[in-house]
């Protein structure tokens, strides 16, 4: 008997097209099962999916985030908001983020001189590991990155007075 199901388990598989009834259900499980286990073997190292972050600076010179969390190797998908309706000039707003150990308040001082760079100061791009150009009421900007590796990295508003209310931490896991 069992030799019979075997070879109706082949001719199963040639006609399968137009017969999945019982003969081909037998044969299933001892076909398909070392297959069904390797892609589950994989999946660990299967890539991370984007993580997907929107900070939204307003009026009030605020983030509504001071706290982003993503996963080391991770691609980002950043959009900033700006929710507020004061022009770039007066109540302009970026997101930067900094490269682990940079000093923030140090980096926001010399950002006042750099206005036409979206203050990025020249002299520290090497500081930065993404940033946002400067928005204003309205606006809203995305950027794309790989996360660092792990650690607690800060993030800031560059434009000048800002970063002492407009900060936060981005910590990557
Ligand atoms: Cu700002």
């Amino acid at each position: 008997m069992k030799k019979t199901l075997f070879v109706f388990a082949s001719a199963a598989l040639l006609f399968s097209a137009c017969n999945n009834s019982s003969n081909t259900t037998e044969a299933t499980p001892a076909a398909e099962a070392p297959a069904a286990e390797a892609p589950a073997a994989e999946a660990p190292a299967a890539p991370l999916s984007d993580a997907v972050v929107t900070i939204t600076g307003d009026d009030n010179m605020k983030f509504d985030l001071t706290e982003i969390k993503v996963k080391e190797g991770q691609n980002v998908k950043l959009t900033l908001k700006h929710a507020g309706k004061a022009p770039v000039v007066a109540m302009g707003h970026n997101f930067v983020l900094l490269d682990e150990g940079v000093d923030l308040e140090a980096f926001a001082q010399a950002a006042v001189a750099a206005k036409d760079n979206d203050y990025i100061p020249k002299d520290k791009e090497g500081e930065v590991i993404a940033h946002t150009k400067t928005i204003g009421g309205g606006e809203s900007t995305e950027i794309e990155f790989t996360a660092p590796g792990k650690g607690t990295y800060d993030f800031l508003c560059s434009f000048p007075g800002h970063y002492g209310m407009m900060k936060g931490k981005f910590i990557v896991e």
